[in-house]
């Protein structure tokens, strides 16, 4: 979920609703505001997007210097008006917005329904907001007594931001397991989930930590933690520029993003990377490059695309360095008692830093003594800070929630640490070292050339656009490429898409086979191309529709094949950074064509902080 709230001298409404727009990619099934004027402390919120509740504000009354907003993606109850937020407490002195699931709200619900408390949602934060007023009410000190008493009591993961009827100066905000940025500016404070609502306004900002609580009154801020010993917070200046997350020509953010890889990928060798001299170096794991060049096994985690990123990585880490890897979800591998020796080495991929289930991964890894190395784009995010070291892949904002530049920035990422860990522990030989350095070097030009492909690529996506259903098959490191691509493609246009090892298809998905179903292979010229033609053959013979990724030149498939989508010649090893590319435009195109909305698709959220 999004949180925005703001208190100064400005107009809070106007800058609450911009902002929540800039975080709806986090959650977009209900949003809200809440304000302080002369009328006392109203809410107005609304079930769908930003643009709904911006209607349900027209003609009223919301001039307010302070505000605060929430956009939501639903986890305890549906979402509609009642469920959204923000909350008004029983006796309506305070409202709250809240991320994350308070996990013993259930009983804490039961105590104040026997005190004759009422519920108007279903959801864990109205029960929170009106804990912390029965607290306040009893207690006679405090807000923000109440408010660190009651967290004390609470069980699970929250950012919130609690406003109140007696002060019209005050926002307290308290976060533990979600994010939360304060931006401080001259004589006002912005509090948000992260920073690219405040950009714009003040580039300090002061990242939350867990079990801290800020009180912002009369100008002034402070920050406890919740046993009230006072901190000094640190202001970190933000690098994001404005224009960074704004569409700059697209019609999405996504077609962008994608178009955005040649830099992104360029960002993230930048300064790490030079071919001519023979050199690779990776700052933020220069004090560990031994451990992992010496470490007996990897396990890597990740959700999503970044899990996918995570196996693109595993061929390259064993085939490179010879370490044995395992890759595995973040939540499957926290609920599994997993094996982590002395040495082990457990790397975390994760584009916003803040996905709960890794978070809980990588705490579980830590207690059982493993390193752990992070792959992060957002800098200041949480799992960035609780890994020991890490890289970060620079891919600058991705605000899409269908992961694009983020997943070519990670597996870049991810090869540079295959990389120096296989030249440190020499089982990479130098002249194939520098090779692959200048290999990489080109790869940004390579996609270039991808994205030249686009109108073909269109048309390929309008011949497709009505189809209920599609396979992807690689082999090798393409097979990963081959589940981000399903995966792309089910994300934003909701048609059922699966992705296999091309080998595989004859043990069970052949089944699907016929002239209703398209299959998008890789096939590029790479160790396994004869294996993939054979494959590809076999789902020909039962009338199934072939779209071909295969390299440039290859004169054989078009005429196997109905449509082919070429791709520049690469070294196998890196392959993955540009036969993705195709796949990620194939997906666009065919939900633009088919009228979704693809940079916000039903039920997704960009950064999921809940488990
Ligand atoms: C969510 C997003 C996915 C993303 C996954 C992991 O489910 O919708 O696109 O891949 O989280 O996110 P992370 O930020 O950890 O890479």
């Amino acid at each position: 979920c999004g949180i925005v709230a703001y208190v100064g001298h400005r107009e809070a409404c106007p800058l609450v609703i911009k902002g929540l727009k800039r975080l709806e990619y986090r959650g977009y099934d209900s949003a809200g505001v809440a304000l302080i004027n002369q009328h006392g402390l109203s809410v107005f919120k609304k079930k769908g997007k930003v643009v709904a509740l911006e209607h349900e504000l027209i003609g009223k009354d919301i001039q307010a210097t302070i505000g605060m907003g929430h956009t939501r993606w639903a986890t305890h109850g549906e979402p509609n008006d009642a469920n959204a937020h923000p909350h008004y407490s029983f006796h309506r002195k305070l409202a709250i917005i809240h991320n994350g699931i308070i996990e013993n709200y259930a009983a804490i619900k039961q105590a104040l329904l026997k005190k004759g408390h009422t519920f108007t949602s279903e959801t864990d934060t109205e029960v929170l907001g009106q804990f912390i007023e029965d607290i306040w009410e009893n207690n006679g000190g405090s807000l923000e007594e109440a408010v660190r008493l009651a967290l004390q009591e609470v069980v699970g993961a929250y950012a919130i931001v609690i406003m109140s009827q007696t002060d019209p100066t005050q926002l307290i905000a308290a976060r533990k397991g979600s994010p939360l940025v304060i931006g401080v500016g001259d004589n006002e404070f912005f509090l948000a989930s992260d920073a690219t609502p405040i950009v714009e306004y003040t580039k300090d900002v002061i990242y939350l930590n867990d079990y801290e609580v800020a009180v912002i009154k009369d100008g002034q801020l402070s920050v406890v933690t919740l046993d009230n010993t006072t901190t000094t917070p640190y202001v970190h200046k933000v690098e994001l520029e404005l224009e960074a997350i704004e569409k700059g020509g697209f019609d999405h953010f996504m077609l962008k993003e994608i178009f955005e890889q040649p830099r992104s990928i360029a960002d993230s060798m930048r300064g790490r990377v030079k071919a001519e001299e023979g050199t690779l170096q990776l700052g933020g794991l220069r004090d560990y490059l031994d451990k992992l060049a010496k470490s007996k096994r990897i396990v890597i985690i990740g959700c999503g695309t970044s899990w996918h990123a995570g196996l693109v990585a595993e061929y390259i880490f064993e085939e490179l360095a010879r370490i044995p890897v395992e890759v595995e979800y973040a939540s499957e591998f926290r609920y599994r008692n997993p094996i982590i020796k002395e040495g082990d080495i457990v790397i975390a991929i994760s584009q916003s830093g803040e996905t709960a289930d890794t978070l809980a991964a990588i705490e579980l890894a830590k207690s059982k003594g493993a390193i752990i190395f992070g792959v992060c784009n957002v800098v200041g995010s949480s799992i960035a800070r609780a890994t020991h070291a890490g890289a970060f892949t620079h891919a600058g904002p991705e605000i899409g929630v269908a992961s694009t530049k983020a997943f070519t920035a990670q597996v870049t990422v991810l090869t540079l640490m295959a990389l120096a860990a296989a030249h440190r522990k020499g089982t990479l030989s130098e002249s194939l070292f520098r090779q692959l350095l200048t290999e990489l070097e080109s790869i940004p030009a390579k996609v270039e050339q991808v994205l030249q492909a686009a109108d073909k690529i269109k048309e390929i996506a309008y011949i497709f656009t009505y189809a209920r259903n599609f396979i992807y098959l690689g082999r090798g490191l393409n097979f990963p490429v081959a589940l981000e691509g399903a995966l792309k493609l089910k994300e934003i246009s909701y048609i059922h898409a699966e992705g296999y090892p091309a080998a595989e298809m004859k043990h069970g998905p052949i089944a699907l086979i016929d002239e209703d179903m398209p299959v998008v292979v890789i096939a590029t010229q790479d160790s396994s191309y004869e294996k993939v033609v054979s494959n590809i053959q076999e789902v020909k013979a039962r009338k199934g529709r072939v779209i071909a990724v295969v390299t440039e030149g290859d004169t054989h498939l078009p005429g196997m094949v109905d449509f082919t989508i070429e791709i520049p010649r690469v070294h196998d090893i890196l392959m993955p950074l540009v036969s993705v590319v195709p796949l990620q435009l194939l997906s666009y195109y065919i939900a633009v064509m088919r009228g979704r909305n693809v940079d916000q698709p039903r039920n997704l959220a960009k950064s999921v902080t809940v488990e």
